[in-house]
């Protein structure tokens, strides 16, 4: 019944928008996911009854009972995507209809329920559509989207999964995820904890594997780097991904990626790059990478670089590795060609600054 039913939203709109000047004032410097736009989608499901009361708000507070299942349990998912201004002025988004599918499968690994892909898609459409003033102009902005769901039933009890949840996405103007812009990333390995294990949640976007890698994450700032890689579970040698990025290793005209063994999340920049890789005549192989194959890669001069992509990160060159007990630079510590070329041709793809040959462009307005 939930993929049957054709919603409509209700919109009102705010009586107290920010003034042209506040607007400027945030979009001439965003930072990222600090600042949100004058409105929020909401779309309450109820067991039984499916999705109603899609609605366009006010930005604005939730008033929740403390007994809220996802305030106990965190049965919670979430997706990023982001709005670009096209050269021509148009706005756009990229593959919007991935993360329809992603947000799904997160879905069905949290026992949520799926949201239609068409309404997924609608929802962000209607408000970028109303808070287009707020989707940068500056080169390399963008307006970050933020769909997320919640179980809402106020109820302890475990036996069951909630039988009530809210879906929202808001949306918050973005400069680059990393401070630096291109300036690769320094990045440590974590022997001491784990992502996510076989049959875990690891490939679902949800809101309590990020919470488990903070520890991890705080450890990297600890030890002098930008972010943490995560090793796979059982032997801590094979590299998965990053903290919200995925990773390339590249040999030469080669790239080598880890594969979606259920323990990663599949990333769309990670998926576009593939294709893209391929366009541009590079072999792409999707594998295993030790850390031990890592170094002696960069030390023998074979693997030459590495890079982390994903929708916040773009992407994004790795310049230094450090763990426990080693740590070594790849490349020359600075951005390689092959990184800057894939970087560049997605960028332009994603602007409409290059052809979108593969029809991931999605049109908002
Ligand atoms: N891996 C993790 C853990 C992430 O949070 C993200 C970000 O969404 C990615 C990879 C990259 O995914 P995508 O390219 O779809 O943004
Ligand atoms: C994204 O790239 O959309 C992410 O989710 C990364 C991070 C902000 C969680």
């Amino acid at each position: 019944m939930t993929t049957a039913q054709k919603l409509s939203f209700d919109v009102q709109l705010t009586d107290h928008a920010r003034t042209v000047a506040e607007r400027e004032q945030v979009l001439a410097n965003p930072g990222f996911g600090q600042h949100f736009t004058d409105h929020m989608i909401s779309v309450d499901y109820t067991e039984g009854v499916g999705w109603h009361d899609a609605r366009l708000l006010p930005y604005g507070p939730l008033t929740l009972d403390p007994a809220t299942s996802v305030f106990h349990y965190a049965q919670e998912l979430f997706e990023g995507l982001k709005a670009y201004r096209q050269a021509n002025g148009s706005i756009a988004t990229f593959r919007p209809f991935a993360n329809a599918a992603r947000f799904n499968a997160s879905a069905l690994r949290m026992a949520m329920p799926e949201l239609p892909e068409e309404t997924f898609v609608e929802s962000l459409e209607l408000l970028v559509q109303t808070d287009r003033e707020w989707v940068p102009t500056t080169e390399g902005h963008s307006l970050y989207l933020r769909p997320f769901m919640i179980a809402t039933q106020a109820a302890l009890g475990v036996n069951y999964p909630s039988r009530a949840y809210k879906y929202m996405v808001i949306a918050s103007p973005a400069a680059s995820y990393f401070s630096g812009g291109v300036k690769p990333v320094s990045v440590w390995l974590s022997t001491e904890y784990t992502r996510a294990a076989p049959g875990g949640t690891g490939f679902a976007k949800c809101g309590g594997n990020y919470a488990a890698a903070f520890v991890a994450q705080r450890q990297a700032v600890e030890n002098g780097c930008d972010q943490v890689v995560w090793l796979d579970a059982v032997e801590h040698r094979y590299v998965e991904e990053m903290g919200g990025m995925n990773l390339f290793f590249v040999f030469g005209n080669k790239l080598l990626t880890p594969a979606l063994t259920g323990t990663l999340l599949p990333g769309i920049t990670r998926d576009s790059i593939i294709t893209m890789a391929g366009d541009l005549g590079l072999e792409v192989a999707e594998g295993r990478l030790s850390i031990e194959e890592w170094q002696a890669g960069c030390e023998s001069g074979e693997l030459t670089e590495a890079f982390a992509c994903g929708t916040a990160a773009v992407i994004t060159p790795v310049g230094t590795v450090k763990g426990a007990d080693r740590g070594w630079t790849i490349g020359d510590g600075t951005p390689g060609p092959v990184t800057l070329k894939l970087r560049d041709e997605l960028v332009g793809v994603q602007y409409g600054a290059r052809p979108d040959t593969h029809d991931w462009v999605h049109k908002i307005c």
